[in-house]
């Protein structure tokens, strides 16, 4: 067994035998004198192999890159003027008593010094990518956050308790991973989106407070921020409000971020939805970024310009804009640049003011639609804005506030980012009071957060008269422009739950064969219950730094859900496919 790991070894163990098991990181032969860097999940350490053991030295010049060898030898300080400040082990070496080369190693497919590898090439090679100290130290924060937080729920009384991964359809707004049954044929299981339903159930069977550390499915659009397996830590309670229940896991992430970072998130703010995308734009607002949307529709409300006149004319649209400050400088290519960017988020066009010179009036001013503007337009648009010289103003107006809110949202975003305005901070924040049902994009009504979600109403006929607008009592936790988390206090009434359904469009024979066993189960007794789920592999980016989520998940998919290192999803075996009762059908393309 190793005595310890060699990135561990300092100072206060010279003079100790030292026994490692490791691999060779890098090998120096300085003509018969040869040194390696030698590694463990703990680091690295000079390994040095006396020239006066010819025995030894002969072995060690078999050495190579990866080899995996163990160590038997003594700590020593290192010479004065051989120390390296940038090691943790930097004042030390072992002197190498006895060497056992264990296994050889090929020349590795990619440069394990080089972080600019072909991401392919390191998904496909995963198992040497993640020997790189920078990735194995994204993996040990990851166990210490999962190590923190089962701690932390344990100590206020939560129960860790498992729930089906073979199951049914869990609505949280992605398509279900199938998997078909054999005894079942033309039967599916779908894989859970989350524990949500079962979580629910095990309030109604008076658990009280549950939590799990648990693998979810979806298969949806993947982005930096998402895959489709990945990890939720999932917590239900009963009996506690929203502020209750919002006390305790904020009091987790800020035991987390002391912990891990070292920082004090202090105590999180509270903004409704409406604030957030009247503000920012977006309901995962980043405050750290010094600029926010404002409207300018009572400013321009008399002019000529055709697209102002229709956004006013509709009664549901939003003239408003950003200012950028020091953006001046902004060429033409890169003002197109973000009008082509904003298309992407359905608006036609963008307009722009640049105040060159605040003190020279419209003189000072360079605007794409100055002829659509008076003076004293511009300068109340400038003064709404607070722009001094040298900032830049972006215009954007359409007929549906939500698009012109989210497109300026994400400009803002794009130019805070494009131009190092994003403060160096962490800004965290709770969003809360989201509308209960939103439109989807073929017309349809569907519920923001899950179905299950407690409305904001009185009596349950309140939700059928006008659903889009009525609130819903959940809430997210957003850092850093990151939804870290998102819950909601739950339906614990079987009449209201049906009446959701029933808006959803969800008839009641459907409602019996879809979640006939969650109405069942409301009519026992149901405890009022709410809970909410961190996403673990987001909050191990932001307290690891990357903004990629592969790199804090050991085996990830790419973002068109393969895995390159095994192959999946790959063909089954024809007699697989027979056992489950699927037909192939032959192609000829
Ligand atoms: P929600 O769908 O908001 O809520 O998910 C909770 C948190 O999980 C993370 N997350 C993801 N992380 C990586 N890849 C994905 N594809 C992905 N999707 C979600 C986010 C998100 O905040 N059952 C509810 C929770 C509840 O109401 O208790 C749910 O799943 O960080």
């Amino acid at each position: 067994m190793r005595t310890n790991y060699c990135g561990d070894l300092r100072k206060s163990d010279v003079g100790s035998a030292v026994h490692l098991f490791g691999w060779v990181q890098k090998r120096r032969d300085l003509g018969g004198l040869v040194f390696i860097d030698m590694r463990d999940r703990g680091g690295i350490v000079q390994v040095c192999f006396d020239p006066k053991n010819p025995e030894l030295i002969a072995r060690a010049q078999e050495l190579r890159n990866e080899y995996c060898i163990e160590v038997h030898g003594t700590v020593r300080s290192r010479p004065e003027n051989q120390t390296n400040e940038k090691m943790p082990t930097g004042e030390v070496e072992v002197e190498a008593e006895q060497l056992n080369i264990i296994n050889k190693s090929a020349p590795l497919p990619i440069d394990l010094g080089n972080p600019d590898n072909s991401e392919d090439q390191r998904l496909k090679y995963r198992y040497l990518d993640l020997r790189r100290p920078e990735m194995a130290e994204r993996l040990k924060v990851r166990s210490r956050i999962t190590h923190l937080v089962r701690g932390y729920l344990d100590s206020k009384g939560f129960l860790d308790i498992e729930t089906p991964m073979l199951t049914k359809a869990t609505p949280e707004g992605a398509r279900d991973y199938l998997v078909p049954s054999r005894i079942h044929k033309g039967h599916f299981y779908a894989l859970p989106q989350s524990p949500q339903l079962f979580k629910q159930l095990l309030m109604i069977s008076g658990f009280e407070r549950y939590y799990q550390i648990v693998k979810c499915f979806r298969d949806e659009d993947l982005r930096a921020d998402r895959q489709p397996e990945f990890t939720q830590i999932d917590i239900e309670t009963s009996f506690l409000t929203a502020a209750e229940l919002q006390e305790i896991v904020e009091t987790m992430m800020r035991k987390l971020w002391q912990d891990v970072a070292g920082v004090d998130l202090g105590v999180l703010p509270r903004m409704t939805w409406d604030e957030a995308m009247t503000r920012f734009g977006s309901d995962k607002p980043d405050l750290r970024i010094p600029f926010e949307i404002f409207d300018i529709a009572d400013i321009v409300k008399d002019s000529d310009f055709e697209v102002f006149k229709s956004a006013l004319a509709s009664g549901k649209g939003r003239i408003a804009a950003i200012c950028v400050p020091g953006g001046a400088d902004m060429s033409r290519k890169i003002t197109d640049g973000y009008t082509e960017y904003i298309k992407v988020f359905g608006m036609k066009g963008l307009a722009f003011i640049k105040v060159n010179d605040a003190s020279k009036g419209i003189e000072g001013v360079k605007s794409s639609i100055l002829k659509f503007l008076t003076e004293d337009q511009v300068k109340a648009i400038i003064s709404n804005a607070g722009a001094k010289s040298g900032d830049i103003i972006f215009i954007a107006s359409g007929e549906k506030w939500k698009t012109v809110s989210e497109a300026l949202g994400a400009l803002r975003l794009k130019t805070a980012r494009d131009r190092g305005l994003v403060e160096k901070s962490w800004k965290a924040l709770w969003v809360v009071d989201f509308p209960m049902f939103e439109e989807a994009d073929d017309g349809s009504i569907t519920a923001m957060h899950h179905p299950f979600t407690m409305p904001k109403i009185s009596k349950p006929e309140d939700l059928l008269n006008d659903p889009y607008s009525i609130y819903a009592d959940a809430y997210d936790m957003v850092i850093n422009g990151y939804e870290v988390g998102g819950g909601s206090v739950r339906i614990h009434r079987e009449e209201i739950q049906q009446a959701v359904f029933k808006v959803l469009g969800i008839t009641e024979e459907q409602q019996r064969v879809k979640f006939g066993f969650l109405l069942d189960a409301l009519k026992f007794g149901a405890p009022p219950h709410a809970g909410l789920a961190f996403g673990l592999d987001r909050v191990t980016m932001l307290l690891t730094g990357t903004d990629n989520i592969r790199d804090v998940i050991a085996f990830p998919k790419t973002t068109a859900a393969a895995c390159l290192m095994t192959g999946a999803p790959s063909l089954p075996d024809s007699s697989a496919l027979n056992d489950l009762g699927i037909a192939v059908k032959e192609t000829t393309d």
